[in-house]
């Protein structure tokens, strides 16, 4: 098929001949005699003109047709659509596989359809322009990201989805072991831990394009599965990894047709923030700039406090508990005094309003990281069952060390100007956590549960 093909993008190129074009038949009108089709490939939309009535399909069906490419006549010209000089006459159409009416329209935003009912036939509302091209943004942010960490040394390493719980804030995913009933995997909050231990093995420069999972309340800017762009970084100041990686995104969103507000970002002290715009992410962007909907506002914040009281009186860490206290605050760590006071090496990105990223400095040695787990109420047994892998590496030689995860889906979002993430994510869980086309979470057989040793209750 692919060989004698041609493109719907190419047939303006190929006037008078003869070509055969693969697509789906998107909407079709009848003037008398004559009838016009759309054709749709994944290049884009060319119009059909059926002078002969050979076109049986209807709408959706796959087709095959064959036909001659003919300029159309000025008045005729559309100039919506790359095709729009030219018009296939159809002398011959097969049908490949027939559609069903669809569940909903394809042909406009799809905004308003239920979200469960586009959900159920993704596969269909993924036809639509829009959620077409909100991919094809994804991808190409994607591959410019790896490009720019490629050209500049970093290695991409894969760390594992079967893992141990992180502390990163939020509840884990558990999977049940087979060989070892009883005993639970994590699914990766993020790769935090296995970052920092390629660091002790000396790859110095990793990045990552990591799926992590958080059970967490869903909302417009959360999933339970997101994508991080993961870095991290050996022999390295604050300053060093907030540069390179500002860097990073300007080539990246400058690439992608954005214009950046402000180069280099601004940086704002947390208190300033707070202060300011009473948030820890904020927009910095103009009215007139929102509506020019290119514009991204990057800032940064940094100076976060490292600990704050939960609700039962006890301390807890704001971000990341591998993180690095800023140095002043490293002999109040270690006595554990004015805890409400230390700052942390910890800096986030914000664009547009979402905190799109997050990092810091860490810990790279023993004792400061106990004493950071010692604040948080871990007992010396506790430490050592949760996190003796790491502080046993740490006294094998690790390099200081610091990093950074940007969200994938929230940069996507901004970069296509849209309010949810589901926009910009193929298969979606539902707002509820319903999975998109297949039944899950769904229930599994007797069998299953006994070979994992497990009893509903
Ligand atoms: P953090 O938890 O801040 O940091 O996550 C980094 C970035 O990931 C995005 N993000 C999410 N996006 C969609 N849905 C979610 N549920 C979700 N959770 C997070 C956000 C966020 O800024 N290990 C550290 C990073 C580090 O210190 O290197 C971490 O995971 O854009």
């Amino acid at each position: 098929m692919e060989k004698n093909r041609t493109l719907i993008i190419e047939t303006s190129k190929k006037v008078g001949q003869e070509i055969t074009l693969y697509g789906w038949i998107a909407t079709r009108r009848s003037h008398g005699k004559i009838t016009f089709f759309d054709l749709r490939d994944r290049s884009g939309i060319v119009q059909l003109v059926d002078a002969k009535g050979v076109v049986s399909s209807r709408d959706e069906d796959v087709v095959e047709v064959k036909g001659v490419v003919r300029q159309r006549p000025p008045a005729m010209v559309n100039p919506k659509i790359s095709t729009g000089e030219v018009e296939v006459e159809v002398y011959s159409v097969l049908c490949l596989s027939k559609a069903k009416e669809l569940p909903f329209q394809i042909d406009t935003d799809g905004y308003d359809i239920n979200e469960e009912v586009r959900l159920r036939f993704r596969y269909l509302d993924l036809r639509r322009k829009r959620l077409a091209r909100n991919l094809q943004v994804r991808s190409a942010f994607v591959r410019n990201v790896r490009e720019f960490f490629t050209k500049n040394d970093f290695v991409e390493v894969e760390t594992p989805l079967l893992t141990k719980s992180t502390p990163e804030g939020s509840r884990d995913f558990l999977v049940p072991s087979r060989l070892q009933k009883g005993k639970f995997y994590a699914l990766p909050q993020s790769p935090q831990q296995y970052k920092q231990l390629l660091m002790t093995a000396g790859f110095e420069r990793y990045f990552q394009i990591a799926r992590c999972l958080r059970d967490e309340d869903l909302r417009a800017d959360r999933g339970f599965e997101h994508t991080q762009i993961d870095v991290e970084m050996s022999f390295v100041d604050r300053e060093d990894v907030m540069n390179i990686l500002e860097e990073m995104m300007i080539t990246v969103c400058e690439a992608m047709g954005k214009t950046i507000q402000q180069k280099p970002f601004p940086v704002y002290t947390y208190n300033q923030a707070i202060e300011k715009f009473g948030a820890d992410k904020f927009d910095l962007r103009t009215q007139k700039e929102k509506e020019d909907k290119n514009v991204l506002a990057f800032s940064w914040v940094v100076d976060f406090p490292f600990f704050e009281k939960d609700k039962e009186g006890k301390w807890t860490f704001t971000h990341n508990p591998f993180s690095k206290p800023n140095d002043e605050y490293i002999e109040d760590v270690l006595m554990k005094r004015n805890i409400g006071k230390i700052l942390t090496s910890q800096y986030d990105l914000v664009c547009n309003g979402f905190e799109v990223g997050g990092g810091s400095i860490r810990s790279h040695k023993k004792e400061l990281l106990e004493a950071v787990f010692e604040i948080l109420g871990y007992s010396r047994t506790q430490i050592h069952n949760e996190f003796g892998h790491m502080l046993e590496a740490f006294s094998f030689g690790t390099p200081p060390h610091g990093g950074c995860a940007f969200g994938v889906d929230r940069l996507v979002m901004i970069l296509t100007n849209e309010i949810n993430l589901r926009e910009v994510v193929a298969f979606p869980t539902t707002s509820q956590g319903q999975a998109s086309v297949m039944d899950a979470p769904s229930l599994v057989s007797q069998e299953q549960l006994k070979e994992l040793g497990i009893k509903l209750v």
